[in-house]
């Protein structure tokens, strides 16, 4: 069964991953998720290198068990003109004024983590889960991780994605419905056209690929669990279901906000990193509907200054509030009583599928 399979591969008891979330999650959330026999992952992308080692060491030193790193997986883009630098600065010029802050420089924007250095260590650090989305890993740290045994595991958003790591000889596939909080992973469609939700996206990419799928997109609370599985998926991924709990750093005017909103006041924007983004629709959101955006990582550049001070104190206007389209659902509990009830209500939801058949 595929199910066994990818148990088997990610060496987990339970098969439900808590989703990498870049900026919003640390090293204490990874390790209380691994250690309630879940797959708790770190999203490593705006750390440098030695961010990502040490924490990959504190990991470590909290959890004996499997855990994963995850990247994006862009190509290498070409910085964009200074002067279009110049005047995305001078627009947000406002936005650096109220927060009383000078701005990022030219170079600031355009000198990047990179992304080679970023891989090497990770691939050095010798993790048992590599994840990735945004894009297609080379064939090179393919190859690369295959030999130290690291499984992988890339983003579709689309049946062709899907296909492609298969191709490209990825262990496993997330497939990431439109409902999903964050970045969208999409790499080969338009964005607009790989808007696809988990209930139609699940099943045909398990129909095409023979790979383990994972369901990721709304998934809140057993239901969802249950619903995955009906539809073929081998395990789930869930971000902001993991974004309220105990563990997670995420300051607690966010973890409010996302109970609060319903799932039309989330939205896809690029506004605040240049990538396609789904959030809590705010005020920084609404001012910037018409702006002329730099691509990714280069907005994300520019307005990481101020949302850096207002992360930090919770004002929820300047800041990315990534959520999926389920936030409702969400509760704050601590990780393992979270992963308990998600059990148990799976339970229960396929006692009611069984009804179907009474
Ligand atoms: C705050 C936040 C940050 C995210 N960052 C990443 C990331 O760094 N890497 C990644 O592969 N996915 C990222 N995602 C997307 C998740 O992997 C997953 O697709 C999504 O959370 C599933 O939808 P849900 O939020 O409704 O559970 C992020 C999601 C959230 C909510």
């Amino acid at each position: 069964m595929k199910s066994n399979k990818l148990k088997e591969l990610l060496k987990i008891e339970y098969p439900i991953i808590q989703a990498p979330m870049a900026g919003s999650g640390n090293p204490i959330l990874v390790a209380a998720c691994s250690n309630a026999g879940i797959l708790g992952s770190l999203g490593a992308q705006y750390l440098t290198p030695a961010e990502i080692e040490k924490s990959v060491t504190d990991i470590r030193k909290q959890t004996a068990r499997p855990f994963s790193m995850n990247l994006f997986a862009l190509k290498k883009l070409e910085a964009p003109p200074v002067e279009s630098i110049r005047k995305a600065i001078d627009h947000l010029r406002p936005y650096y004024d109220k927060f009383e802050i000078e701005g990022p420089t030219i170079d600031q924007v355009i000198n990047q983590i990179d992304s080679e250095a970023q891989l090497k260590t990770i691939l050095e650090a010798k993790v048992p889960v590599f994840s990735f989305t945004l894009g297609m890993l080379d064939a090179k740290w393919i190859k690369a991780f295959k030999n130290t045994g690291t499984i992988l595991i890339g983003t579709a958003t689309t049946v062709s994605e899907a296909v492609a790591l298969e191709e490209a000889g990825i262990d496993i596939v997330c497939a990431q419905g439109a409902e999903a909080g964050g970045h969208r992973g999409t790499f080969m469609a338009e964005h607009e056209r790989a808007m696809i939700g988990s209930m139609s996206l699940i099943p045909q990419v398990v129909d095409t690929v023979s790979i383990p799928v994972i369901a990721a997109g709304g998934i809140m609370d057993g239901r969802g669990i249950a619903a995955a599985f009906a539809l073929g998926a081998s395990a789930v991924q869930m971000g902001t279901a993991f974004l309220t709990v105990d563990e997670s750093p995420v300051h607690s005017k966010y973890k409010s906000a996302i109970k609060e909103r319903d799932g039309e006041d989330t939205t896809i924007t690029r506004v605040f990193s240049g990538g396609a983004a789904r959030g809590i629709d705010n005020k920084f959101m609404q001012e910037n509907r018409a702006a002329e955006l730099l691509p990714f990582p280069f907005q994300n550049a520019l307005t990481k200054p101020f949302r850096k001070i207002a992360n930090k104190c919770g004002d929820l206007d300047y800041t990315n509030l990534w959520c999926g389209q389920s936030g409702k659902l969400s509760r704050t509990l601590s990780v393992d009583s979270l992963v308990r009830a998600l059990l148990k209500e799976s339970k229960d939801a396929y006692k009611m599928i069984e009804q179907l058949n009474e």
